[in-house]
């Protein structure tokens, strides 16, 4: 059902965790995919194990080194797309950090990082990518379940991430004249790098698998999953959307009362 044969999608944020493993999907379903990250040596490792899993992925996987934050790359990054594959169907921005510290110890230099990756670097890598885009494309943007709960430590962030869901209906409408769909996905607790770098302990850990209704963390195949489908033609009535990935978390009310 989902298939990509022939096109070309950029993913964000590609080299580790939730985008690598989406865009694996992608190239298993015959596409062509882009991928950025800030770090040569992820970049390298990422494409190797692509390579591992799609013995093809030299010829159709291109990785740039770029950051998001650098609003002077996206033109660079833009032109290389369309001199490897001149076309783009898809974009899926992702790429994204997470601070989370108390109210108190947030200082300007973490707003203003978190916003410059999670928000502005996002709106500008759309803007820019959608007069390049074909009619008929997908655009994805990563936000976060935190987006959709109160949770202490982690307002900034929450923050960020709530915005792209107003951008995603906003969009949709201003795009849906070139039949360009724009959603969101709001993935839950995935156990992906980023975790190993917000130092989260076992105890922390444990802690939030037990608050999910399928008692686990999420795999980042399983988002990757989802964000394939958001992307391709197999979702072309999909557009305006958040689709919330969590294992139950965001539904469920952590009431442990007598049974009824
Ligand atoms: N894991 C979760 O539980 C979870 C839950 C909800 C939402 N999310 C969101 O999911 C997205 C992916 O996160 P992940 O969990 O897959 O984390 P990850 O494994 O750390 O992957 C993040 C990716 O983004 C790249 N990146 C970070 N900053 C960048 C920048 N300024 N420019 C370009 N690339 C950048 C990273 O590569 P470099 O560091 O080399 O640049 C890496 O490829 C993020 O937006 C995150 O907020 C994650």
């Amino acid at each position: 059902m989902i298939d990509f044969q022939g096109k070309a999608i950029l993913v964000t944020g590609g080299t580790s965790g939730i985008g690598l493993e989406t865009a694996r999907k992608i190239l298993e379903a015959g596409g062509n995919v882009i991928i950025t990250g800030r770090t040569l040596s992820t970049l390298e490792s990422a494409e190797a194990s692509l390579a591992e899993t799609q013995p093809d992925a030299p010829q159709r996987v291109l990785s740039v080194q770029s950051d998001t934050a650098d609003l002077q790359a996206i033109d660079p990054l833009l032109e290389q797309i369309v001199g490897r594959f001149a076309r783009l169907d898809g974009v899926f921005v992702n790429a994204g950090i997470g601070i989370f510290k108390p109210l108190a110890d947030l200082t300007v230099e973490d707003f203003d990082k978190l916003v410059a990756i999670n928000l502005r670097g996002l709106f500008f890598t759309i803007q820019k990518a959608v007069p390049v885009m074909n009619d008929g494309g997908s655009i994805l943007l990563t936000s976060s379940w935190t987006a959709h709960r109160g949770i202490a430590g982690a307002h900034l962030y929450s923050a960020t991430k709530a915005a792209l869901l107003s951008l995603v209906r906003s969009l949709a409408l201003e795009l849906a004249s070139r039949q360009i769909r724009v959603n969101s996905i709001s993935p839950g607790y995935i156990d992906t790098p980023i975790v190993q770098k917000i130092e989260m302990s076992k105890a922390a850990y444990d802690a939030a698998a037990a608050q999910v209704p399928l008692s686990r963390w999420g795999e980042s195949g399983e988002i990757g999953e989802v964000a394939a489908f958001l992307l391709s033609d197999a979702a072309s009535y999909v557009s305006g959307q958040d689709l919330i990935v969590d294992g139950g978390l965001v539904g469920a009310h952590n009431f442990k009362g007598g049974e009824v």
